[in-house]
């Protein structure tokens, strides 16, 4: 079951590279981050579209009878909708992992936005990230969110546009009202960045909103355990490119799923029990440090270790 799970993410991974490659010079094959600037993206079957924003978010389009569904926008910046109608021509209803503004940047080119409640309910100050952590050479977007209707969604609600079908679980982390969508057809769990990914990137969880450490754990268990139910789906994440380390990066795949969060929790109660410890973050962010423990990495306030 877990080497056919692999295989399925290789291949994604193989499309992806091949997709992302086309848009880069030389021979870099290696699996990296995108050029930055140019949407691009691949099939992963006939209906589920894998889209790069050309900044290192990822997006993903679920074509339904009726209605095709986003989830998130990425912030090209450029608007996202004509590279959607390249696609396909039904309406495409948006739901968003979590507030940030790398993956709901293009929000107002939606008319309906499914959102976690709790990312909801202080959109203003998820949406703003810090100007050191910007990493891009352009003005922040200034989520100008007026026009839209935002669905509130919550643990055990389904969407349901048209014939599509996702499940939402909540995990409070990242941001507050970050959610997982769970597409049981295709056994996919849409993670965003509630996850994170295995490599250095690891999950970001310092911000002031997030919650400390323990209840953080808390938290994590209970998703763990309703998780575990489907040890047989594949997680696709907000910034795919993350999985891979440096070297060798199509045999160092770390994917965020169940191994993921068992070592995340264990991670921190070593940390909570000082029977592990933990280094400065590279960030360039005040008392931030990085906790790793074998494929688990997140970087947090130092104040939050309680
Ligand atoms: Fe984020």
């Amino acid at each position: 079951m877990v080497s056919e799970k692999n295989n399925r993410l290789i291949q994604i991974a193989e499309a992806y590279n091949e997709a992302v490659s086309e848009y880069r010079s030389g021979d870099m094959k290696n699996v990296r981050e995108p050029v930055k600037g140019i949407y691009s993206g691949h099939w992963i079957d006939s209906e589920l579209y894998h889209m790069e924003d050309g900044t290192g978010t990822s997006c993903y389009l679920l074509i339904g009878k009726e209605k095709a569904l986003l989830i998130d926008t990425g912030m090209n910046a450029e608007e996202v909708m004509p590279y959607l109608r390249k696609i396909t021509q039904l309406p495409v209803m948006l739901a968003v992992t979590h507030g940030h503004p790398d993956h709901m940047r293009h929000a107002d080119e939606f008319q309906e936005v499914y959102i976690g409640q709790k990312d909801l309910e202080i959109l203003p100050e998820i949406y703003f990230i810090p100007a050191q952590l910007w990493p891009l050479d352009m003005e922040q977007p200034p989520g100008n969110f007026q026009k839209q209707r935002f669905i509130p969604l919550k643990t055990g609600d389904i969407i349901e546009p048209g014939d599509l079908d996702l499940e939402v679980i909540e995990l409070a982390g990242h941001t507050p009202g970050s959610v997982l969508y769970v597409e049981h057809k295709r056994k996919i769990i849409f993670s965003g960045d509630a996850l994170g990914c295995g490599s250095s990137v690891g999950s970001w969880l310092f911000f002031k909103y997030c919650p400390v450490l323990s209840e953080y754990v808390k938290n994590t268990k209970v998703i763990y355990e309703r998780l575990k139910q489907w040890e047989d789906y594949i997680y696709l994440s907000g910034h795919f490119f993350q999985m891979f380390t440096e070297a060798e990066p199509m045999q160092r795949m770390v994917p965020p799923g169940l191994v993921m969060l068992e070592d995340t929790i264990t991670m921190c109660q070593k940390v909570l029990n000082c029977e592990l410890g933990y280094e400065e973050s590279m960030l360039p962010v005040k008392d931030v440090v990085r906790l790793h423990w074998r494929t688990a990495t997140i970087e947090v306030i130092r104040s939050h270790i309680r």
